[in-house]
């Protein structure tokens, strides 16, 4: 008898099993698996490929040769995301949530490597050509040298990119591409990997590099399987909060520059615009000094970005208090808590914490955790700590304060912004800063019973 020919596959991580089940034994995901053909419906072959000298020693791969330069689009915000700009033959996945601008941010960086004379093609599989040159003229894109296409057949896109041969291709989106000999719907798992696939390979051999746009699930992964972040150079997401217009395009892997580094944006009437010192615009609309309110000097990517923490502790009516956290780690938050408590004797117990990140940012450094626990105890003792500081510093379980890394540029931030005085752990290595005040202290304890008096 044949063997079946059919697999069942997670649509939410990619695992393949060979029978269905309500949850997916993977990822534990419930009514994601989805019955699919198999990518290669034909035997394999026995005969060995034909590939014959397609290896050579490392040490010939000459040294001289420089590799070839990176394509700036002069969007620098984008650029320095993607850690100095296009590599060549490189594969990019720019993921995101529908509706958050990635067709608006592509369509500028087009236009913008096409202007700098990169040959680019935008390949639209969800608006029709007209569409995206209206789109583009509102943009006032209209006169850069773009070349569209609106497809969704992986073999006429492939057929194209052969013909026009360009420098780079962008793919909007990878989740409405389509390969004929894959037998499953557009946007199933084996669709994307299949059509991520191909497109990556080609755009290697050709030297051509290729940015696909990858629409993310509720869940914030990206749709179908993440093996396409495994296939390509660099993932980049770009998030904002609804209802903020700031953007913030984020690189969460990169082999050809730092991770963690973010470009922000604005979205405006006429398009994304970027933002060049995003600390000016997360304190913008800083009001007088609150309770609860602390600014933050931290670091992202390679630059600077002061934050203002915002918290709200009151009585809670529930067994167990509310923690409730935005634009931070709620298990780290629970950590500085019990730091607080364990170390410095303040309870948190039947109080609601609320903790939010002001301006939609996600901040992700321990070093972040002294200006946490100064949000929370200005929020409890209600009292608001001076507007002109800014903290930083990692608490340790034991309540000592670790120095951190890059101390020199969160100063000079702060410097340049107007703040006058900075805490920090003690060991912080700076160098003079006229104007700033830096108090350091070696432990949470003695900070905590100077600044609040507990
Ligand atoms: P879009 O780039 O289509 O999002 P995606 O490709 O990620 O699904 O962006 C759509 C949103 O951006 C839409 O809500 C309108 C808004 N927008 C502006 O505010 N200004 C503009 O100039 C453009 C083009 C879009
Ligand atoms: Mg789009």
């Amino acid at each position: 008898m044949a063997k079946s020919t059919t697999t069942f596959v997670c649509q939410a991580c990619g695992a393949t099993t060979s029978k269905w089940s309500g949850r997916c034994d993977s990822c534990g995901e419930w009514n994601s698996i989805v019955e699919e053909k198999p990518l290669s419906a034909g035997p394999a072959s026995k005969s060995l490929g034909a590939a014959r000298g397609r290896t050579a020693p490392l040490t010939d791969l000459s040294t001289e040769e420089t590799p070839p330069p990176r394509t700036l689009s002069g969007l620098d915000e984008f650029d320095r995301v993607l850690g100095g700009g296009l590599v060549p033959a490189s594969a990019v996945l720019v993921g995101g949530d529908p509706g958050i601008g990635k067709s608006t941010l592509l369509l500028q960086a087009a236009a913008q490597f096409a202007r700098s004379g990169l040959k680019t093609l935008y390949v639209s599989g969800e608006e029709a050509s007209a569409q995206v040159r209206m789109r583009a003229q509102r943009l006032g894109l209209s006169d850069a040298p773009v070349k569209l296409a609106a497809e969704t057949n992986l073999r006429d896109i492939l057929t194209t990119l052969e013909e026009e041969r360009p420098g780079l291709a962008i793919i909007d989106s990878i989740q409405t591409m389509w390969a004929d000999n894959v037998d499953s719907a557009p946007g199933s798992v084996s669709q994307v990997r299949a059509a991520a696939h191909e497109l990556v390979t080609f755009a290697k051999r050709r030297g051509m590099a290729v940015i696909l746009v990858g629409h993310v699930t509720k869940e914030g992964q990206i749709a179908g399987p993440r093996v396409v972040e495994h296939m390509v150079d660099t993932v980049l997401y770009f998030e904002g909060e609804r209802g903020h217009q700031f953007r913030i395009l984020r690189a969460v892997k990169n082999r050809f520059g730092p991770a963690d580094e973010i470009g922000v944006f604005e979205m405006t009437g006429g398009g994304l615009s970027q933002v060049a010192n995003p600390s000016a615009l997360f304190l913008s609309d800083r009001e007088e000094p609150a309770p609860g309110a602390a600014v933050f000097a931290g670091i992202e990517g390679t630059r600077p970005v002061l934050v203002e923490f915002q918290c709200l502790v009151a009585p809670s009516s529930l067994s167990q208090p509310r923690r409730s956290v935005l634009g931070w780690d709620g298990g780290r938050l629970a950590m500085i808590l019990a730091v607080l408590e364990a170390r410095c004797g303040i309870p948190f117990a039947g109080l609601d914490v609320y903790l939010n990140v002001a301006g939609g940012l996600r901040v992700s450094e321990p070093a972040a955790d002294l200006a946490v626990a100064t949000a929370l105890l200005s929020a409890r003792e209600d009292v608001a700590i001076a507007r002109d500081m800014v903290v930083f510093g990692e608490i340790s379980l034991s309540g000592a304060l670790r120095p951190v890394g890059q101390t020199e540029n969160r100063l000079k931030e702060a410097q340049k912004l107007g703040f006058t005085t900075a805490i920090a752990p003690a060991r912080s290595k700076a160098g003079d800063k006229p104007g700033l005040a830096l108090k350091s202290y070696p432990d949470l304890a003695g900070y905590v019973g100077d600044m609040f008096g507990a």
